[in-house]
Parts: C-alpha cells; sequence; structure tokens
C-alpha cells in the first residue's frame, strides 16, 4: 500500500479553490490549506476534510511532500523557491514566474535536487487540444501554415498582470504542444484602455525552425467570452473552440493551390467539403493535470507541462515585453539552458533585423 501524499495548496482564492475541490477528490493524497486570508480557508474547510489550515508556507512545509501555487504571478518564485530549498515537489499556476532568470533558477534547483517542478498549463491536459494535435499531425491535413488563437471576455481584471502575462500563456501553452516547438521570435503590442495595465493585447509569433507564424489576441475587455485556436493547414482547417459543445470541428476546405501556381492571376478555386466534430472523450483537465502531477511525484515520470515548458512561455513573454517597449517590433526569444550544471544560460533579450 503507498502512503499518502500530503499537498499543500498555497493561495486559496479563485484558482486555488478549485485546485483544493479536485485534489480532494484524489484517493492517497491529503490536503493542507496554505492562504494568508483566514476566511478563504475556513469556507472551503466547510467543503473539504484537510489535515493543516495555516496562513503561511512555512508554518507547514516540514509536514509536506509538495504545493501547489495558486498566489498572483509576483509571488510564484519567492514562494516556488522556499518550496524547491524545503525538498518540496512544485505545481506552479501560470505564469511560472515574471521573470526569465527566476524561471531559469526555478528550473535548475528542481534539477539539482530532483524534484518536480510543474507549471498549471492547464490547456495542456485538454483532451480537446490533444485530439486537436492528432488532427495536424495527419498526412491529410497537410503541412501548418497559420495558427490564430483568441482569448477575450469581459473581466477579470488581474492586480498584478497586465492581459498578455494574464491570459496568453493559455495560448502559447496550447500553441508550443500541439505544434512540438516553442516560437524563435515574437512582436506584441497592447492597449491601457480601463488602467495603467493593458486590457487588449496582440501578439505575433514565429516559429522560426517550422516556418509556422502564429497570432493570439486576449482580451479582458470584450462582451462575448471566447477562447477558440484556429490552424490552418495546407489541405484543412481545423477549429478548437473551448466554449462550445462541438470543441473541435476540422473543415475539409482550402484554396486550391494548385491553380492558383500554373495559372497566375485566375480566380482562385476554393474547396469546401465535409466538416467533421470529431467524439472527445472529455474529463476535467484540471483532474487530468493534478493526476499528472501526483504521477510525477510518485514515479519520477516527467509532466507534460514541466518547468521548460514553463520557461518557454515566460521567455516568450518577457519577449513580448520588450517588443512592446520599442513599439511593437520583433523580438528574438530567448532560450536559456536550464540543466543544473550550465553556467551561461542566455536570457538576453535581443532586437531582430525585420526583414523589408
Ligand atoms: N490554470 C488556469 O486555468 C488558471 C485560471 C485562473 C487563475 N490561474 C492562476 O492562479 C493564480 C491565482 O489566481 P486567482 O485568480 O485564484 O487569484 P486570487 O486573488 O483569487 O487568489 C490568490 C490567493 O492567494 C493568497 N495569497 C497571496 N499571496 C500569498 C502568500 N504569499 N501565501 C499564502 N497565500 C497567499 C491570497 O490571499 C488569495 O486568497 C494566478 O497565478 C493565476 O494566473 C490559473
Amino acid at each position: 500500500m503507498t502512503e499518502d501524499l500530503r499537498i499543500g495548496v498555497v493561495g486559496c482564492g479563485y484558482w486555488g479553490s478549485k485546485h483544493v475541490r479536485v485534489l480532494s477528490s484524489i484517493s492517497d493524497v491529503d490536503v493542507a490549506l496554505i492562504d494568508q486570508d483566514a476566511g478563504r480557508r475556513a469556507q472551503l474547510t466547510e467543503s473539504y476534510t484537510v489535515f493543516a489550515t495555516v496562513p503561511k508556507l512555512e508554518d507547514v512545509a516540514d509536514s509536506l511532500d509538495a504545493v501547489i501555487i495558486a498566489t498572483p504571478p509576483t509571488t510564484h518564485y519567492p514562494v516556488a523557491k522556499m518550496a524547491l530549498d524545503a525538498g518540496l515537489h512544485v505545481l506552479v499556476e501560470k505564469p511560472m514566474t515574471t521573470d526569465i532568470d527566476d524561471a531559469v533558477h526555478l528550473n535548475r534547483l528542481a534539477d539539482e535536487r530532483g524534484l518536480c517542478l510543474m507549471v498549471g498549463h492547464t490547456f495542456e491536459y485538454n483532451p480537446a487540444v490533444w485530439s486537436l494535435a492528432d488532427t495536424i499531425r495527419t498526412p491529410e491535413f497537410g503541412r501548418v501554415r497559420y495558427i490564430n488563437s483568441a482569448r477575450l471576455n469581459l473581466g477579470l481584471y488581474q492586480q498584478d498582470t497586465d492581459v498578455l502575462w494574464d491570459l496568453a500563456p493559455h495560448d502559447i501553452s496550447i500553441i508550443n504542444r500541439i505544434l512540438d516547438s516553442r516560437p524563435t521570435s515574437v512582436s506584441a503590442w497592447g492597449l491601457k484602455l480601463m488602467g495603467d495595465k493593458s486590457d487588449v493585447a496582440y501578439l505575433s509569433l514565429r516559429y522560426g525552425d517550422i516556418d509556422v507564424n502564429a497570432s493570439i489576441h486576449v482580451s479582458w475587455l470584450d462582451p462575448l467570452k471566447v477562447r477558440r485556436t484556429t490552424v490552418v493547414g495546407e489541405n484543412c482547417m481545423a477549429v478548437y473552440d473551448d466554449v462550445s459543445d462541438e470543441r473541435l470541428r476540422v473543415f475539409d476546405k482550402g484554396v486550391d493551390k494548385s491553380t492558383a501556381e500554373t495559372s497566375p492571376g485566375h480566380p482562385l478555386h476554393y474547396r469546401n467539403g465535409n466538416i467533421v466534430s470529431p467524439y472527445i472523450d472529455f474529463q476535467e483537465p484540471l483532474m487530468l493535470e493534478l493526476n499528472a502531477f501526483v504521477r510525477a511525484i510518485r514515479t519520477g515520470e516527467r509532466p507534460a507541462a514541466d518547468g521548460s515548458s514553463g520557461l518557454d512561455v515566460v521567455a516568450t513573454l518577457c519577449a513580448a515585453d520588450a517588443s512592446q517597449r520599442i513599439g511593437g517590433g520583433w523580438v528574438d526569444v530567448p532560450h536559456p539552458s536550464i540543466t543544473a550544471s550550465a553556467t551561461n544560460g542566455d536570457s538576453s533579450l535581443r532586437l531582430v533585423e525585420v526583414a523589408k
């Protein structure tokens, strides 16, 4: 019989309370609540059985195997560092940190100590995203040419991040996962409409290694809730819509490229074929994510959304910030080494010569 894992949830607010709900349903896991706000802890103890409820991680670290960190983004690094220093496995919410060097440091600490470092890229555990990835890898779909992703809603304005750092981690992690790649350069611009932080932002990503372009639109200021990723392939197109009953639709649609090439100047021919919505055995992504965390702790198996996946997203967002500072110019995404023995993780941001 395996011993129960003792997992503390640091930050029991909107998202942390969902972690508590799901963790409480996993057998062989005991939960501790850690939040500086006693009221939030008290509310959760009415619904769930926990073995400890404390304001600070230090108060219970000695009795834990692991933590889930669901505090505001600027606190992720100090809390995660404290947890790794205390020998705990860590699942830290997105964005993993708000600085590249901090993300590199957490990866190296986890590597040195043989601990699991996972990031809360929940959509990497969404069966519809897996189905999208499988679809676009088929020969029938053809080479991926372009991806467009939109994540819009009215609210929830965040205190310590802008909309790019709040919402775009989801889109970037989805696109990285389905392409099995990471951006090489980015260009970004944001609008500050309601306050001193961007609440609407646009991001262009270049995946130079595989010659694919992607664009992302995120907004806290839109009348409609939109969570949609469109992939345009050489032969087909696919739309993943997380708020639709048909989460994935594959369109046998496109432009007949051969006519465009053989008869320049002639009207393009469009293909309009079937639209298929594949069956998806949907399970709650947070449950799949937390099961993967528990499995990683018990077996040493590296989770899909590991620390390096978190670093890729943080590096992309830091490059996007640098791009905004220079008016939307293209900036290389740094990919510093994360192995504990590496001494020269180059995390500097460089402006890219834009091809005219
Ligand atoms: N993966 C997802 O789909 C998803 C969805 C929503 C939010 N999130 C992430 O979850 C995190 C939390 O977001 P939220 O909306 O739940 O915020 P929230 O403000 O509702 O909750 C944060 C909680 O953390 C507590 N807290 C802050 N600093 C603390 C500390 N040092 N020690 C103990 N408690 C502390 C606060 O008292 C509060 O209860 C963010 O990083 C956010 O990006 C992820």
